[in-house]
């Protein structure tokens, strides 16, 4: 190593400091080239998007652009009906009234996931009972489901959280069991297949978001999924202001929960290439989690073998700072960066303590001393949670997952020569 005065490629070198072989630390980089971007778009979400515009058929209730991505979004996720809807919040949401789920019963979710999960059970005056997760998928761990269980439980919500998946055997067995609802919630995992079903479709109604990030989007939108035809005519109804969808049903209290004829007409273009891009980014993640299990201290998520398909929302591996001369993920995640031009995705703060859960600062929660007490997120304890979140947990977001098996060779060899100058990570934080 010299000793220089320059800048380097992510922080401002002092003037007598170290230039070593790590990018970060002013040598050459891995990769300079760029990687794919999000979301892919072409000529036919203009054309589609051309065509309600001169239709003047905008409002979604069984429109020709929602019809028809219902029924391709249904054979892709292998059940039996789809009903589009606003956001994956909503989803969620109207998937537990869909249940009945209602005031003072309690819903099992997960620590570690995206605070929609728990907000839903709120929203339906349920409460939200957090356990910790698996420490090899993030996804909620069985053993502690059961362990929660109560006579006032009605419903589990498993998370196919980044890129794994829940076990669904070990769900579906307990909640058979003891009687509990499933939703599972597929915000992350558009195509993922366990047993060659479809997530989504094992339990009893799928919630998918459709938001910006996700890997089917149209910059908003949501959808539930289920193979149950009670639950699809009140799924039905709940999204459309209580309306029956036909016959001489009495309406139910609701809202409008519907999606647009434009939201619609971009998934139907996006869904065209869902199923090769799932399948991608299936194949190089596979590709790369063998590169990167080659590399001591880096811990490849685990994959349960029922699963016959994986979708990835994000890239994630399990970071072992011991093997790196103790060195903070911070500073791995930095270097890595610096290496192969890709920064890190989004981390989940634990339920507990998360930033945007804050179910005691609505008074519409406050209708019982003994309900706003259950909904404090403090009184739950989720270490592996915390540990995923404050040290070992690195996430990159899918879109690079699209590229060739030299662009996961890009990767993996930005991670192995972070591994061999691991010396140079010192004092960064
Ligand atoms: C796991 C999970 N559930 C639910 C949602 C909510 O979806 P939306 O943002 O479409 O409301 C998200 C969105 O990020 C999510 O990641």
């Amino acid at each position: 190593m010299i000793v220089v005065g320059v800048q380097c490629a992510s922080r401002a070198l002092e003037k007598e400091e170290v230039m070593g072989k790590l990018a970060i630390t002013g040598g050459d980089a891995v990769r300079t080239s760029p990687w794919p971007s999000w979301p892919i778009r072409g000529k036919r979400e203009e054309e589609l998007l051309l065509a309600v515009c001169r239709s003047g058929d905008w409002a979604a209730a069984n429109r020709p652009m929602e019809a028809a991505f219902s029924e391709k979004f249904a054979a892709f996720s292998r059940a039996k009906y789809t009903v589009c809807l606003m956001n994956g919040t909503v989803a969620l949401q109207l998937a537990l009234e869909a249940l009945d789920i209602g005031a003072g019963d309690e819903v099992i979710v997960p620590g570690y996931t995206w605070q929609a999960t728990a907000a839903a059970c709120l929203d339906v005056n349920a409460i939200p009972v957090v356990v910790d997760v698996d420490p090899e998928t993030y996804c909620i761990d069985p053993a502690l489901v059961e362990a929660a269980i109560t006579p006032r439980t009605r419903a589990i919500i498993p998370v196919h959280l980044y890129c794994c998946m829940a076990d669904m055997d070990a769900i579906r067995t307990i909640a058979d069991e003891h009687g509990l609802r499933v939703v599972e919630d597929c915000a992350q995992s558009h195509g993922s297949r366990w047993r060659d079903l479809g997530a989504g479709a094992i339990g009893d109604i799928g919630a998918f978001s459709m938001q910006h990030s996700k890997v089917l989007t149209s910059g908003e939108g949501g959808a539930v999924i289920t193979n149950d035809d009670n639950l699809y005519e009140r799924l039905c109804a709940l999204r459309h202001c209580g309306r029956p969808r036909e016959g001489e049903k009495s309406p139910i209290q609701s809202g409008n929960y519907r999606m647009s004829e434009f939201q619609a007409a971009v998934l139907l273009a996006q869904l065209d290439r869902l199923e090769e891009q799932v399948d991608r980014r299936d194949e190089n993640a596979t590709y790369l989690n063998r590169r990167l299990a080659e590399i001591p201290g880096i811990n490849p998520m685990k994959r349960h073998p029922q699963i016959t398909r994986q979708s990835y929302f994000s890239f994630v591996f399990r970071y072992d700072p011991t093997a790196f001369g103790d060195a903070p993920r911070s500073a791995f995640t930095q270097a890595l960066s610096a290496e192969i031009g890709l920064s890190p995705w989004i981390i989940f703060q634990p339920l507990s303590h998360a930033r945007l859960y804050n179910p005691q600062t609505k008074r519409r929660h406050r209708w019982s001393e003994e309900y706003w007490r259950a909904i404090d997120p403090a009184r739950f304890d989720l270490p592996v949670c915390e540990r995923a979140y404050r040290a070992e947990c690195v996430a990159f977001h899918h879109p690079f997952l699209l590229g060739t098996h030299d662009d996961m060779d890009d990767f993996a060899d930005g991670v192995r020569k972070i591994h061999e100058n691991a010396v140079e990570l010192r004092g960064l934080e």
